[in-house]
């Protein structure tokens, strides 16, 4: 049932380019995105606010589409876990879009805030991995993500696909307002479809991680930095690191070191740096040299034919070329394939990591 894999998480991260491709070709016709879902064009492009509530990775897949949809559709978006939302009087009205995002559909937490969400009268739209989950069945609107069953307790495929659909959001809001011309959603829709070709390129080079995870499995704190987009996947990166090889890691706006953080990088202290979107090079780099400058020991995930990365990082990733914003669907990959090496070289449970379970329907 793993299919020739040691474990789920491996089988659920080689899976990604198929489930990537599933959840995006039936929503693409001709260049155009048809959401197949029950508001109009008119509807999608009068939300005057949008919140996206969901926990943990699911969560992480909405700080990405916040950075999507404000860049495209310029909405303003907020972002907030299910439980601080839930209890928080969140400001809503009926002109708000709910974005609700659970690969089970069955969150407690996350059920709670949707149902919040339905009662002051916004419109709730769910997307949703599990047919006929809980959260599926009560959404206004409802957007599968078809990366089919995910076992490991660790979410990767999942959160491709939640992407996918934050990507294709961002580009039909942004088009539907008119912040984007038919040109670019074609243009746009063309580079999300090239993706899955690319994810293989990049799993193509998955054995070079167990090298990688034999150099930094002793330790016992590492750091994941990042600026923008970098900075979302940054925060899913820590994260699975910490859940499957129970190393305490922290994910940083690389911006906000100096701010406090620098004084945790001593000698040999991990440091994971993402530098894929190019507008932040610069500040990433110089960033990246002031933690060097501490003794820390920097993994740098960039593109490839960006030269002179080996003379600031210990270890270098070279992603193949995609643009900026589309960065993220190819640096989870990274970041996956680490933290499940080191968890798998440590011996740990990788697919039912201590203390967690798949879904979580109890506050
Ligand atoms: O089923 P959900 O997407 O609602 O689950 C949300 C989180 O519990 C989940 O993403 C959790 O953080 C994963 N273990 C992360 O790998």
């Amino acid at each position: 049932e793993k299919g020739g894999f040691p474990h789920f998480m491996l089988k659920e991260i080689f899976e990604q380019p198929a489930a990537l491709q599933n959840t995006v070709s039936p929503r693409v016709k001709d260049g155009h995105i048809d959401l197949a879902i029950p508001l109009t064009e008119s509807q999608l492009a009068g939300f005057k606010q949008i919140h996206i509530v969901a926990c943990g990775t699911a969560m992480h897949a909405g700080i990405v589409g916040k950075y999507l949809i404000e860049k495209l559709a310029r909405t303003p978006v907020n972002v907030d876990v299910a439980s601080e939302f839930r209890y928080r009087d969140p400001i809503l009205d009926k002109d708000d879009l709910v974005v609700i995002i659970s690969q089970s559909g069955e969150t407690a937490d996350t059920l709670a805030a949707m149902r919040l969400a339905k009662q002051r009268g916004a419109h709730t739209l769910a997307v949703v991995n599990v047919v006929g989950s809980s959260i599926a069945r009560e959404a206004d609107s409802v957007l599968y993500t078809w990366a089919g069953p995910e076992i490991a307790v660790a979410s990767t495929k999942a959160y491709t696909v939640q992407l996918s659909i934050m990507y294709l959001l961002a580009f039909k809001l942004a088009a539907c307002k008119g912040t984007i011309d038919a040109a670019q959603e074609a243009d746009y829709v063309a580079q999300l479809c090239a993706i899955p070709q690319l994810l293989e390129k990049v799993l193509e080079t998955s054995s070079r991680y167990e090298e990688l995870a034999k150099q930094y499995m002793h330790a016992e704190d590492m750091f994941f930095i990042g600026r923008g987009l970098d900075y979302a996947l940054s925060q899913e990166g820590s994260l699975k690191l910490k859940e499957i090889s129970y190393i305490h890691s922290e994910a940083y706006a690389a911006g906000e070191l100096k701010h406090g953080t620098i004084s945790l990088i001593t000698d040999d202290m991990p440091v994971i740096a993402l530098g894929t979107q190019q507008r932040l090079l610069e500040k990433m780099v110089s960033n990246i040299k002031e933690v060097k400058a501490r003794g820390a020991n920097v993994l740098f995930i960039c593109y490839e034919g960006y030269e002179g990365a080996d003379e600031f990082a210990d270890n270098v990733i070279y992603l193949p070329l995609s643009s900026d914003i589309f960065a993220p669907l190819a640096s989870i990959i990274p970041l996956q394939l680490f933290a499940y090496y080191i968890s798998s070289l440590k011996g740990c449970d990788v697919d039912k990591p201590r203390n967690l379970a798949k879904s979580v329907t109890v506050e």
